[in-house]
Parts: C-alpha cells; structure tokens; sequence
C-alpha cells in the first residue's frame, strides 16, 4: 500500500508570521494517517522544523544544487536542507525549469546529491500547454522521468509529482481521464524500470490548480497518491480540506 502523501508548496511566499498557518496545520492533522510535506521559503525551513512535533509534518525545500559546497553563490546545497531539519525537496519544478533554465541532466544530479543527504525528492514532471495540444504529452512526460529520475531511486527516496505546466496557478486543471492517463503511463514506466515491486510502491502526486473543491475527485483516480499544492497550501483554511478529501480517500 502507498501511503498518501499532501504537499505544499509555498514559491517564494511566506514570512515568520505564516509559520502560524504550519502550526495550525499541525494541531489539527498531528494523528494524520496521511503523510504531510509542507515546503516553506528557505529562510523558514529551520524555523518551520524546530516547531514540528516528530513525524507530525514534515519540510522540505524547493530545490538544492548538486554540489555539497563551494563558490555558488545564493545556492543552497542537500546537506544543508538536511541540516535545517528538512526532510525532503521539490526538484525540477517547472518554474526552475523555465526561470532557471534547469534542464533534466541538472535535476538528476541534484536529485543525486539529495538522496546522498538522506532527502526525499519530489521530481516534477509536466507538459506545455503547446505540447499537450500537438499530442505529445506522453513522450514529454516519458523522456523527463527518463533523464530527470536517477538509477539510484527507491520507493522511499522518490516521489513524482505530474504538474501539467498549464494547469499551474491558473485554475485550469485537466480532465480525471487526462489525470488518470498520464499516471497510469507514469506508473507503468516505473515498474518497467525499477521492477514490479519498486515501481509499484513509489508515490504519484498530482500538482496544478489543486483546490479545497475539486481535491475529493482527483484523489478518485487510480495512481493518484496525492497531491503537490501551491496556492492552496499557503492557507491552513484552504489546504486543511484538501488534506482532509484525501484522508478520507486513504480511509
Ligand atoms: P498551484 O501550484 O497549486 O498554485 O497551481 C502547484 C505547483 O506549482 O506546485
């Protein structure tokens, strides 16, 4: 069984006075038989780890470079994510794929470097709108996870998250069909190279446009073990319900 698994993404939001969204989030999902990731600035990751009651949520970052250490200014490495008490991190999320010119060779290091620091990572997958109109989602999606994913993978170091790159932020979201296709193709390219029983066992997640209304059916389709939230997410009083549809879809 897949453990369901709710994550937050705050983008470049949030000051110490959001740390209070966290502990709301805490108090009221502390015996959560869901896993939670909330993934704040990096300049809150610390403080957002030292309030955490253990195993109650856990925090991530929202990208590291793939070196340890050394002259990259403004960059923050895995092990230092680690130090701060996170436990995981988003890589290859479209925003730094396009702002940051992130290309999948990049993200697999990175994703090297995390699993090297004991992070979880959250590799994101995702289409252009472009794309998806000329019926090329599914190579897109299928050569990404190829060149993005590292060998050294498991069940317990990986998680993708499928954002559809049009879907994000602008309150469109696809079809259950779409959802379920690109899942299900994402799944079966799992196990074809990780084997049955790894392939089987790591998390899906969708992203993109994830809202207290429209959370309950998306966590209705088969492969879909969660959700990778942004906007949403930055509000306790809107990411609460989204973790509660997807509690009750764990049930
Ligand atoms: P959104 O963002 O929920 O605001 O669409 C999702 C994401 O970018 O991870």
């Amino acid at each position: 069984m897949r453990r369901k698994l709710a994550a937050g993404n705050w983008k470049m939001n949030g000051l110490s006075a959001e740390l209070d969204q966290i502990d709301a989030l805490t108090a009221k999902h502390a015996d959560s038989a869901i896993d939670l990731l909330i993934c704040p600035p990096a300049t809150l990751i610390a403080a957002a780890a030292a309030r955490m009651s253990p195993h109650a949520m856990m925090i991530g970052g929202q990208d590291c470079h793939s070196e340890p250490s050394g002259a990259f200014t403004g960059d923050i490495s895995a092990a230092m994510l680690a130090d701060a008490g996170a436990g995981a991190v988003i890589l290859g999320h479209s925003e730094r794929r396009e702002q940051h010119e992130e290309s999948d060779e990049m993200i697999r290091a990175k994703a090297l470097a995390a699993h090297q620091s004991g992070l979880i990572t959250v590799i994101c997958v995702g289409e252009s709108l472009a794309q998806r109109d000329a019926a090329n989602t599914l190579d897109i999606i299928g050569a990404q996870l190829a060149a993005s994913v590292p060998n050294n993978a498991t069940a317990e170091n990986l998680v993708i998250a499928y954002e559809p790159i049009w879907a994000i932020g602008t309150g469109k979201v696809p079809t259950l069909d779409q959802i379920g296709e690109v899942h299900d193709f994402i799944r079966a390219r799992l196990e074809h190279r990780f084997g049955a029983d790894t392939g089987h066992s790591i998390r899906l997640l969708y992203g993109g446009s994830v809202k207290p209304g429209n959370a309950a059916d998306i966590f209705t389709v088969t492969n879909v073990d969660g959700a990778l939230v942004g906007g949403a997410s930055l509000k306790a009083a809107d990411f609460s319900p989204i973790i509660e549809a997807l509690e009750t879809a764990a049930s």
